[in-house]
C-alpha cells in the first residue's frame, strides 16, 4: 500500500517533468502569407454553414469554388459524412514553417478534450500537442467550456520547381495508400511529393499523416481547370523527454 503511493508520487513526478515537443507543419521558406487549402474530412455529414463556422471563413464563395460549387449552393447544402472537402486557409509562413494564420478559432464544448478536436473535430489535420503549444496551454486536461482556441492547421506558401503555385493542400494520410496513388489522385509524380514532403524513401509515408500536396487542377475557379499545385510538406515529429 505505502510502496504503492510511492509509486505514485514517483509517476506523477516523472509525468510532470515530461516536456512535450511538436513540429507537424509543412515547410515554408518564404517568409509570406497566401491562401492554402486543407483537405477536411467530416466524421458526421456537415453543412456548408457548419464548415463557414467551424474554419472561421469569412464568406462561402472561396469554399464553394474550392469544391466546385455553384454561388447558387444554399449554406444548408450537405456533405455526407467522411467526405472530402476541400477547405480554404489562410497560411502564414514564419521560421521555415507554415501553419494557418491565427485561425480557426474553436470554441470549446461541453465534453470536449484536446485530442478529440484534433482528431474528430478536425480530421487529424494536427495533432493535439499543436494546439497545446499554439495556445500555451498549462495544463492539457483541462480546457474550459467557451475556451477559445487556435487550430493551426499545416500550410504552406513555396513555391515548387519555379512553377507559380496556386495553392497548397494538406491531404491527410489513408490507411494503406500510397505516395504513388497519392500523386495519381492529385495529378503530381511520386518525386515531386517525396520532395516537398522532405522524404526519401516512399515506404516511410504514415497514415494519418497530413502529407503536403500540390493541387494540378482546381475546378472550381471561373468553372474551368485552375492550375494549383499545393504541396505541404508533411514533417511531423512529435518527441517526449522525461527526466526526473
Ligand atoms: C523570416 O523571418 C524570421 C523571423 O521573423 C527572420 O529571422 C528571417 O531572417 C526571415 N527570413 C527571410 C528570408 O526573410
Ligand atoms: C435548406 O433550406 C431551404 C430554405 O432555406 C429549405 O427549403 C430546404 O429544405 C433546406 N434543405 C435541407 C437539406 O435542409
Ligand atoms: C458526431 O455525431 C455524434 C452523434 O451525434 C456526436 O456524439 C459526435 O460528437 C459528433 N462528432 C463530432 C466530431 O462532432
Ligand atoms: C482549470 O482552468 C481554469 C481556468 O483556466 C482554472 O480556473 C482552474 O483552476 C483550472 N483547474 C485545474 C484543476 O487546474
Ligand atoms: C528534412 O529531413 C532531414 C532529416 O530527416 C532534416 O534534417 C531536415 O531538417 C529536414 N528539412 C526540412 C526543411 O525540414
Amino acid at each position: 500500500m505505502a510502496s504503492g503511493r510511492f509509486l505514485l508520487i514517483l509517476l506523477s513526478l516523472l509525468l510532470l517533468s515530461i516536456s512535450t515537443t511538436v513540429h507537424c507543419s509543412f515547410a515554408c521558406l518564404s517568409n509570406t502569407t497566401c491562401q492554402s487549402f486543407v483537405g477536411y474530412v467530416p466524421i458526421n455529414k456537415t453543412t456548408l454553414s457548419d464548415i463557414q463556422s467551424l474554419f472561421s471563413l469569412d464568406s462561402l464563395a472561396s469554399l464553394l469554388g474550392a469544391n466546385a460549387l455553384p454561388l447558387s449552393t444554399p449554406s444548408n447544402y450537405t456533405f455526407p459524412r467522411l467526405s472530402t472537402v476541400r477547405v480554404p486557409i489562410p497560411c502564414k509562413c514564419t521560421g521555415g514553417s507554415g501553419v494557418s494564420d491565427r485561425k480557426p478559432i474553436y470554441t470549446v464544448r461541453p465534453d470536449d478534450g484536446l485530442y478529440f478536436i484534433a482528431t474528430f473535430v478536425f480530421s487529424k489535420l494536427l495533432r493535439y500537442p499543436e494546439i497545446v503549444q499554439a495556445n500555451n496551454i498549462p495544463n492539457e486536461n483541462n480546457i474550459t467550456v467557451g475556451q477559445k482556441l487556435w487550430i493551426p492547421l499545416p500550410c504552406s506558401c513555396d513555391p515548387i520547381d519555379g512553377t507559380v503555385i496556386v495553392a497548397h493542400y494538406a491531404h491527410v494520410v489513408k490507411s494503406g495508400s500510397t505516395v504513388e496513388e497519392i500523386a495519381a489522385e492529385f495529378g503530381s509524380t511520386e518525386t515531386t511529393l517525396l520532395k516537398l514532403n522532405n522524404m526519401t524513401d516512399p515506404k516511410d509515408l504514415k497514415a494519418d499523416q497530413a502529407f503536403d500536396v500540390p493541387l494540378s487542377e482546381y475546378p472550381g475557379i471561373a468553372g474551368k481547370g485552375f492550375f494549383f499545385r499545393n504541396w505541404l510538406s508533411p514533417f511531423c515529429v512529435v518527441g517526449f523527454e522525461a527526466s526526473l
